[in-house]
């Protein structure tokens, strides 16, 4: 049940507040002294294990608590991107003026990059927007959050934006649709591709990841996806790994998904 509950999409505020450094305790007591007086003891303890599952997602990423969740495969890459903004920026500068996020809470990432100054940001969700809290309704109303199918053309023109991210999604599809996706990735993006996927040691598929594409997860190694990408005839952005890394490495940030840089077709 604890697994369960925190499969579910975060609030985007919520999740914002923990990358930047607040504690998910609050909230936690808060609900509990709130409902605590009013329940049986079974009932308590079913909370309990919720709370626990929450505290848990909340804290993803945050040193041994972070770990803990990702061996229990409850890490999504989705978050990492929250967490790279930063470092990003730095490897990215004046490009990351017109960002699209492509990938699943793609509203969590949005909000967060329009939070950052000088930054437009929009988002392609591939699955279906479920339990969208009211900012999330609200990009959507605005056109800046789309739903589509990443299999298919993107509805955007050629190089509409300066930087395209891309996080838990092509973990999904198989060669045969990356051949199509990757080119229209790089196709709407004018200075470059980020590609964020699972390691294979860290992460293991999920029978619940099955319901949103129809196939679960397959992740797979940096060999396989250097690979693939010169089938598409996608380079390395050498200059934006070079920054990101050296940015990395002053922070002591060490990514828990796979980063690829790639360049803009010319
Ligand atoms: C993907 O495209 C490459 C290059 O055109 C080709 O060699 C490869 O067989 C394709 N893979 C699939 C699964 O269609």
């Amino acid at each position: 049940m604890a697994m369960a509950m925190s499969r579910r999409p975060i609030n985007p505020s919520r999740r914002v507040a923990d990358i930047g450094g607040a504690s998910p305790v609050p909230t936690s007591l808060h609900s509990k002294s709130r409902s605590s007086p009013f329940l049986s003891l079974g009932l308590i303890v079913v909370g309990a294990i919720l709370l626990i599952g929450y505290f848990y997602r909340g804290s993803g990423g945050f040193g041994h608590i972070g770990a803990v969740s990702r061996v229990q495969g409850d890490f999504s890459c989705t978050t990492e991107v929250q967490q790279a903004i930063p470092f990003l920026k730095k490897a990215y500068g004046d490009s990351m003026r017109k960002v699209l996020h492509i990938g699943p809470d793609t509203c969590s990432v949005v909000s967060a990059l329009l939070r950052e100054e000088d930054t437009e940001a929009w988002g392609l969700e591939p699955y279906d927007i479920e339990d969208a809290d009211h900012s999330c309704k609200s990009l959507v109303h605005k056109g800046l959050v789309r739903v589509a199918d990443i299999k298919f053309s993107l509805p955007y023109r050629a190089k509409s934006f300066s930087v395209v991210i891309v996080s838990d999604a092509l973990d999904y599809l198989s060669p045969k649709y990356l051949n199509k996706t990757l080119p229209e990735l790089a196709r709407v993006s004018a200075d470059g591709l980020v590609i964020f996927t699972g390691f294979p040691q860290h992460h293991k598929a999920k029978p619940t990841d099955k319901s949103k594409l129809g196939r679960s997860a397959k992740l797979r190694s940096a060999t396989w996806w250097v690979r693939h990408f010169v089938q598409t005839s996608l380079e390395e952005n050498e200059a934006a790994v070079k920054k990101f890394e050296q940015a990395a490495l002053r922070r002591s940030y060490k990514p828990s998904c796979q980063i690829f840089h790639l360049k803009s077709y010319q």
